[in-house]
């Protein structure tokens, strides 16, 4: 397998972590193994790769580096889900690099890009019963507008909303490219269609959900001093990592006053402020630019 996708922030995830001699890990995201791998070389002792996308994993189990190493397992299941398991495993390390990998992006039957025309699909797990194509067939002008605020904070959903559901309406939205129509207007250095095409991914994969629900239980599986790394691409979720990372720490994330929020620490923040990918790595692998990733360990003592 040849690998397409850079793994983004390696050497700031791994300082992230703080990987320690013979511990145990869980990637999220595993994409093509980057992460993984990296984790394993510095000295891991266990590494559970998660990923929704089982063809990625076939491929790593047909040809990748570590796969037949005994501290590599893999599982095809969403972060939610295994996040959700109860089987009382705990990890010194957790991370998530939320988003597509370079691979599936490329891949243009699979409908997530705006360069090659491909089927309205955009399903990271294939085996997921709702397409894009399904999801526009069944829902409604105000969801689909209320969807496209909510996972992308999306400039005019409703006016997006009705273009897309007239156009499908009229039999004119067939394909990837003619989205990248409907969507698009006057282009400047993004094509305006790239909001467009990720709010919908997020939508068609319940990628906000995913990370609204999945970390708060991920950082449940940590042991006292474990670490949750978050890598996000675009700012709502950032937005909802921020929170989640703040209210675990104890601060106060409500707008109220007297402050609300329960203020228990139980974490501590080791990013107060995102970081963000070096200049070197940008003009390496330009893909990195919106990628921010954050940090909190688990208190040793938790309330
Ligand atoms: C940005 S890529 C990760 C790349 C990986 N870190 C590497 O170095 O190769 C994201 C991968 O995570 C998977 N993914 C995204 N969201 C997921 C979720 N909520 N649960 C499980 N897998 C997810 C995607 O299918 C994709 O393969």
């Amino acid at each position: 397998m040849q690998r397409l996708h850079k793994s983004v922030l390696l050497a700031e995830c791994l300082e992230a972590l703080a990987i320690r001699p013979g511990g145990k890990y869980a990637d999220m995201t595993f994409g093509e193994g980057g992460h993984s791998e990296a984790i394993l070389e510095a000295g891991a002792g266990l590494v559970v790769g998660v990923d929704r996308d089982s063809e990625t994993l076939d491929d790593y189990r047909e040809s990748g580096t570590y796969r037949t190493d005994p501290r590599l397992e893999l599982h095809h299941t969403t972060l939610e889900e295994f996040a959700a398991q109860s089987d009382g495993q705990k990890f010194d390390g957790i991370l998530a690099d939320l988003g597509v990998s370079t691979r599936q992006l490329l891949t243009a039957e699979r409908g997530f890009s705006l360069q090659a025309d491909g089927p309205l699909d955009m399903r990271m797990d294939r085996t997921q019963e709702t397409s894009l194509e399904d999801y526009l067939a069944h829902v409604k002008l105000e969801d689909l507008a209320s969807d496209l605020k909510r996972v992308a904070d999306l400039q005019q959903a409703r006016g997006m909303a009705r273009k897309i559901l007239n156009a499908r309406e009229k039999g004119t939205l067939r394909r990837t490219s003619d989205l990248a129509r409907v969507a698009g207007g006057a282009w400047s250095k993004v094509h305006p269609a790239t909001p467009v095409f990720l709010a919908l991914r997020m939508i068609v994969n319940r990628e906000f959900d995913q990370v609204e629900t999945g970390l708060p239980q991920l950082f449940e599986r940590l042991v006292p001093g474990g670490r949750l790394a978050v890598i996000t691409f675009h700012s709502t979720e950032d937005r909802l990592v921020k929170r989640l990372f703040a209210t675990l720490a104890g601060r106060c994330v409500c707008a109220h006053t007297p402050c609300e929020c329960p203020r228990v620490e139980r974490g501590k923040l080791l990013t107060p402020k995102p970081i963000a990918p070096s200049e070197a790595e940008l003009e390496a692998n330009p893909r990195s630019r919106s990628a921010k990733l954050r940090c909190i360990e688990k208190l040793a003592v938790t309330a």
